[in-house]
């Protein structure tokens, strides 16, 4: 069996390598493990919270309908931090392909969290769709609107955390010469440096970013994460560092931030505006490269 459910979440594991693994929790349609070649590619916070209590800190959260918190949009702004998506129990609706196998999860506001959907009250159907390669995992995401006469406005991102064995000789390529907003400096200006590195609490979302444009995450030379995104223009590049990290009680162990990077592929910079009817479709795939230098 390539797909298996154990009770609050959903193993698949490839049917020609059993090393290659990737396991999603029904809460959020969060992945909280992605194995390749037995190797765990995700980091997830020893005391993150798996019970439905709150959005798991680590693997790949789902942020929808909007990231952050909005600060233009009556509505949105009435939603916590990164929307309801990660904070809701998804429906498992099962497997469409063995090979490779593939799962789908579904959310709309009749079964997302109750207290969030009263405060946002918008029609939505998201289908989140999970493909297990031997050497990729990818992650599908299609948003239609249902409804009969209103708009609906949104961000979609991939919140995915990243696993690296040390941070201070990881940099993230392929993102010179990209506009971004640093959001703690609260300024926008263009990056010149030649690669991403971390020595200091980062977070910044880098803005209108070419499909065709990898990113990967390189450590001594190695890529050892590559990142393709459709449809996802913007990427948010966030380490929390030594006092941001102290500050969150599902942080641990504390040093985490030495050991994890999260490159989130989003659409986040402007709303997604769906006419009545309309469907939008994006996805992030992650997998194994060879180091690819892209100039600008
Ligand atoms: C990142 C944001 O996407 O998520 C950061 O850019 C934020 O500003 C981080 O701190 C974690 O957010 P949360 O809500 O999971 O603590």
């Amino acid at each position: 069996m390539s797909v298996t459910t154990d009770g609050d979440r959903v193993v698949l594991t490839h049917p020609e390598d059993k090393t290659s693994t990737v396991t999603i929790l029904n809460y959020g349609a969060t992945v909280i493990s992605w194995k390749l070649k037995g190797k765990e590619q995700l980091w997830v916070s020893e005391a993150a919270k798996l019970d439905g209590s709150k959005p798991v800190r680590g693997g790949i959260p789902l942020v929808f309908p909007v990231f952050g918190k909005s600060k233009t949009d009556d509505a949105l702004s009435k939603l916590p931090q990164h929307g309801l998506a990660r904070n809701s129990a998804w429906e498992f609706l099962g497997q469409t392909k063995s090979n490779p196998p593939t799962v789908q999860f579904a959310l709309s506001p009749e079964i997302a969290n109750p207290e969030l959907t009263k405060v946002w009250p918008f029609d939505f159907s998201l289908i989140l769709t999970v493909e297990l390669g031997i050497d990729f995992l990818k992650t599908d995401i299609e948003v239609t609107n249902p409804s009969k006469s209103q708009e609906l406005k949104f961000n979609w991102l991939f919140h995915t955390y990243l696993k690296t064995e040390d941070i201070e000789d990881t940099f993230v390529s392929n993102l010179v010469g990209m506009e971004l907003y640093d959001q703690l400096l609260q300024e926008t200006y263009v990056d010149k440096h030649p690669v991403v590195t971390i020595h200091e609490e980062k977070d910044v979302i880098y803005r209108n970013i070419d499909d065709d444009r990898l990113i990967q995450v390189v450590r001594k030379g190695e890529p050892i994460h590559t990142l393709k995104r459709h449809n996802l223009p913007d990427a948010v590049v966030w380490n929390p560092w030594i006092a941001k990290s102290k500050s969150m009680a599902d942080f641990e162990p504390k040093t985490g931030y030495q050991t994890m990077i999260c490159v989130e592929p989003g659409h986040v910079h402007d709303l997604i505006t769906l006419a009545p009817g309309e469907t939008w479709n994006a996805y992030q795939l992650l997998y194994r490269d060879t180091l690819k230098y892209q100039a600008i």
